[in-house]
């Protein structure tokens, strides 16, 4: 779109929070709130400039955003939303385009949306176009008054609203479209006797009107979009509406939510068609799961990469590790960073795996720990064995060859290497490397004594009566 600058504020602390973070760093599904109108502008609007109007905390927003398309704009102290604009006036020197408006508070617009503001601006050469909507509860929104037609008279904020303009159903969203010629002389006209003491950005609509300058409404009726968030009430109910968004556009592409209501599944996770999610999964960062899974209920997957077939059945907690195709894990496993699980392998209910690889086709079926190890294929671990991967002081690493068994209840003191189809005697302590093909037991021999267990029948007969 030819000369449209975006401007975003996100220069207030959010009082209404109670948070020592400032609001516009809240995270949203993963994101933060101000990435949204931030990728609204840069990806959605392709602007090749967007100014942030920064105040509160501004170095932490800062940091938090590396795109060198970003500008931003010091508001010190914070007077409200119209000296925040004004603050971005030298920013603007030389510029008299259009100038888009969004709120870092307002996160859930729609690029679609914005395109239609603008294009409705444009289309009836307003200098000023407010982006309002209609709420059965309008409560702490900006009230409109409207003139005929798209016209508006101006816009009264909550605190300022007598009974009768509090009545009015027609908010402010707290998104406009400004031509950049009349919106910085116009703020200078701005003062701040109202009951919160603040420069409104709000009160450039009664200046325009004021100057017969074309001030009009742009009503959206899909309220949701316009969720102005002030409190974690409001932040809550955010999630809810991009959480559903999100389950939305995996379903329509072939994956099936079983719950939307308890699913929650954040912006960057991409997944496969004909994967299933189960009720209660919560799947974060940067995690990856392939075509025809099988994943929870109740599972938690964070920046890991799944292949497809792959059945991760419930109570699983799977962080920083891949998973490659066809394997099964769970119910009740946990795999800890840097766990790779190769093709067909299982992993079973209690075991715990951390930076280990677990061949291609191996098991670990039940209550065990693997910690530092590198497992080849078809390795077989029984259940409770320990990888006694840790001396107080340092982590060792343990090598498992292909084909080993390790029976039940066997420690493996690392470091330590076992040889290729070697086996491992059940409830072996092993300390020293176990070459190929070899049997290593560990364990002090059975004795059988003949006729000990009726000389103690009689010394202290049994209680036969429970
Ligand atoms: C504002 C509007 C209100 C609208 C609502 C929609 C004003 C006066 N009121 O109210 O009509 O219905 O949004 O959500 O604008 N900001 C700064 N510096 C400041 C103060 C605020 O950058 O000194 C930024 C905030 O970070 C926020 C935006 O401006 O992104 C709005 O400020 P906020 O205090 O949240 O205004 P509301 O009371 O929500
Ligand atoms: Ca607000």
């Amino acid at each position: 779109m030819a000369r449209l600058t975006t401007l975003i504020l996100a220069g207030g602390k959010g009082k209404r929070m109670k948070s020592d973070l400032v609001k516009v760093l809240h995270p949203i599904m993963g994101k933060s709130m101000l990435s949204y109108p931030v990728e609204a502008s840069l990806e959605g609007l392709g602007s090749p400039k967007t100014i942030v109007v920064v105040g509160h905390q501004a170095k932490r927003i800062q940091d938090a955003f590396s795109d060198n398309r970003l500008t931003f704009v010091h508001q010190k102290p914070q007077l409200g939303s119209g000296h925040a604009v004004l603050c971005a006036e030298e920013a603007f020197r030389g510029y008299d385009g259009t100038i888009l408006i969004l709120c870092g508070d307002v996160p859930l617009v729609k690029t679609k949306t914005l395109k239609e503001l603008v294009a409705f601006h444009r289309r009836l050469r307003a200098t000023l176009t407010v982006a309002t909507t209609r709420l059965t509860d309008p409560s702490g929104y900006g009230r409109v008054i409207r003139r005929e037609g798209d016209d508006i008279e101006k816009i009264v904020e909550d605190e300022d609203a007598s009974s009768q303009v509090s009545k009015i159903e027609e908010v402010n969203t707290g998104l406009y479209c400004v031509e950049a010629s009349f919106l910085f002389p116009a703020l200078k006209q701005v003062r701040s006797n109202n009951r919160q003491g603040e420069y409104y950005l709000t009160d450039i609509v009664e200046i325009g009107r004021k100057e017969n300058r074309k001030v009009v409404a742009f009503h959206v009726s899909d309220a949701d979009q316009f969720l102005g968030i002030n409190t974690r009430v409001d932040l809550a109910r955010a999630h809810e509406v991009v959480r559903d968004r999100y389950l939305r556009k995996w379903m329509l592409d072939g994956v099936t939510i079983i719950d939307p209501n308890t699913t929650y599944i954040e912006a960057g996770v991409i997944m496969g068609k004909d994967t299933v999610v189960y009720a209660n999964c919560v799947i974060q960062g940067e995690t990856a799961i392939g075509s025809h899974c099988s994943i929870g209920p109740n599972c938690l997957i964070r920046d890991s990469k799944i292949g497809d077939g792959v059945t991760v059945r419930a109570f699983s907690v799977i962080e920083e590790s891949g998973i490659a195709r066809g394997a099964l894990i769970g119910p009740f496993s946990r795999l800890r960073p840097q766990s790779q699980i190769s093709e067909d392998a299982k992993v079973g209910n209690f075991v715990e795996i951390k930076k280990s690889l677990i061949g291609k086709g191996s098991k670990a079926n039940h209550l065990a720990y693997i910690g530092d190890a590198t497992l080849g294929e078809k390795v077989n671990i029984g259940a409770g064995t320990i990888f006694c991967n840790y001396d107080g002081i340092e982590k060792h690493p343990t090598i498992v060859g292909k084909g080993v068994f390790v029976g039940s209840n066997a420690e493996l003191v690392a470091p330590l290497r076992i040889g290729n189809d070697a086996v491992v005697g059940a409830g072996s302590t092993i300390t020293r490397d176990v070459p190929d093909k070899s049997l290593a037991v560990s364990r002090a021999k059975q004795k059988n004594i003949e006729g000990w267990g009726e000389k103690r029948i009689k010394k202290k007969p049994l209680r036969r009566d429970d």
